[in-house]
């Protein structure tokens, strides 16, 4: 069975979905591996060393689709590639099929089996293929140093013969995998942090970092579906959650908001007001800027200047650590390839719900029963 990798082609994308290690991983259990030439080059990892582990380099992207029986990829291919795949080929990248009814379309029509790296449901055995959590880690690490970058003071409290400088404060809006790393980076990093999120649930790991947790009184009982995402809140509870944010933004050095709702546009958290009442020199990072942004004043792929205050509106913060986020990524598909692939076949085995979630299309039809109740 041929695993193929091509070069990723979209803008700002620097990962590759398989890393060498992990290409010497599946040549070991049999499989062969077919890199396009310099697919890993952005991230580090030279043709050599997949050839070192016992993978074979084309310069011929066609061939390489018209033959692989399993593309694996970190965005979705082009159009025009997916056409070169073959009938039954198995894809797997992120897919965001809710978001792209066209690309299901079309999954469906070439016959595709697609699986969607974005689907993988959040639940502990499937925690070693959890693509979201492993890249939305990195986005919360990076976005701290980004922020430390941008910011004209230190982070930590410095005592030095002239005189001691306080800490910076840090407010991190969102507490999910990105916002929980982000206050462990800020923590790390000396900086005095609060947090706050619509599920009550995360107040104890706020805590156990170390940050203070910021508590909104939500005439909403239940601000969390069953998957464990928040819910878009009432037009009460946003006003209630605004007026408590505002007192906080004023007071803080660095803001980074990661707040996200599944299937709608990031919550609007910080507002232009909000922005006007912050001290001059303080940094807004905005993770959920490809989202719409949780800042009213966030522009996507920018850095903006609005009175003095510093907002970043990041693009693919994990590309921006290619190597750590291509290994990770590479370990969370070797996890979910395991499940598939039983003695060397494939086996979409939908009684068993990773597949069953996982699987966008397959030999026509769909699969994903979030996509069919959509
Ligand atoms: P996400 O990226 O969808 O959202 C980020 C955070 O924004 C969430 O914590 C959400 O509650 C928060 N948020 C949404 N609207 C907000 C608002 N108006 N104000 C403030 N915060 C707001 O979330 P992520 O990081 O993908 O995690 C989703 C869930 O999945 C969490 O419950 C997480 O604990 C869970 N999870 C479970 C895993 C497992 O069991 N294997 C692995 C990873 C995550």
């Amino acid at each position: 069975m041929v695993i193929a990798i091509i070069k990723e082609t979209a803008e700002h994308e620097r990962r590759v979905a398989l890393s060498p290690d992990a290409a010497s991983q599946l040549i070991k259990k049999g499989f062969e591996v077919w890199i396009e030439q310099n697919a890993g080059a952005s991230s580090n990892f030279p043709d050599a060393h997949y050839e070192e582990a016992g993978a074979k380099i084309l310069d011929s992207k066609n061939e390489l689709l018209s033959t692989a029986d399993i593309l694996l990829t970190v965005q979705t291919p082009s159009h025009e590639d997916l056409r070169s795949l073959k009938k039954n080929a198995v894809l797997v990248c992120f897919i965001w099929a809710l978001q792209n009814p066209n690309l299901v379309s079309l999954l469906q029509d070439l016959q595709i089996s697609a699986l969607g790296m974005d689907a993988i449901p959040r639940i502990s055995r499937a925690q070693n293929m959890d693509a979201l959590s492993s890249m939305s880690s990195i986005a919360g690490y990076k976005a701290s140093l980004i922020a430390a970058n941008k910011l004209d003071k230190y982070f930590p409290m410095m005592m030095t013969a002239a005189g001691t400088i306080p800490p910076s404060k840090a407010l991190i809006l969102g507490a999910g995998v990105a916002g929980l790393q982000a206050i462990a980076t800020c923590r790390k990093l000396g900086a005095v942090v609060e947090a706050f999120d619509v599920r009550p649930a995360v107040k104890e790991q706020v805590e156990s970092l170390g940050a203070k947790f910021i508590e909104v009184e939500l005439s909403e009982e239940e601000t969390e579906t069953k998957g464990g995402y928040a819910k878009e809140l009432t037009e009460d509870d946003k006003l209630k959650q605004r007026e408590l944010i505002h007192q906080h933004t004023k007071k803080s050095d660095v803001i980074i908001t990661t707040a996200l709702i599944p299937g709608k546009p990031a919550p609007v958290l910080i507002t232009k007001e909000m922005v006007t009442d912050m001290k001059p020199g303080s940094v807004i990072v905005d993770i959920a800027a490809e989202n719409g942004g949780n800042c009213e004043l966030t522009e996507m792929g920018a850095t903006k200047n609005v009175n003095g205050v510093k907002i970043v509106g990041p693009i693919n913060l994990p590309s921006q650590l290619a190597s750590d986020a291509s290994t990770l990524y590479a370990k969370n598909m070797l996890a979910l390839l395991n499940l598939l692939i039983k003695e060397g076949e494939l086996d979409f085995d939908f009684e068993d719900e990773i597949i069953l979630n996982t699987t966008i299309t397959h030999q026509g039809e769909i699969i994903s029963p979030m996509l069919k109740s959509n």
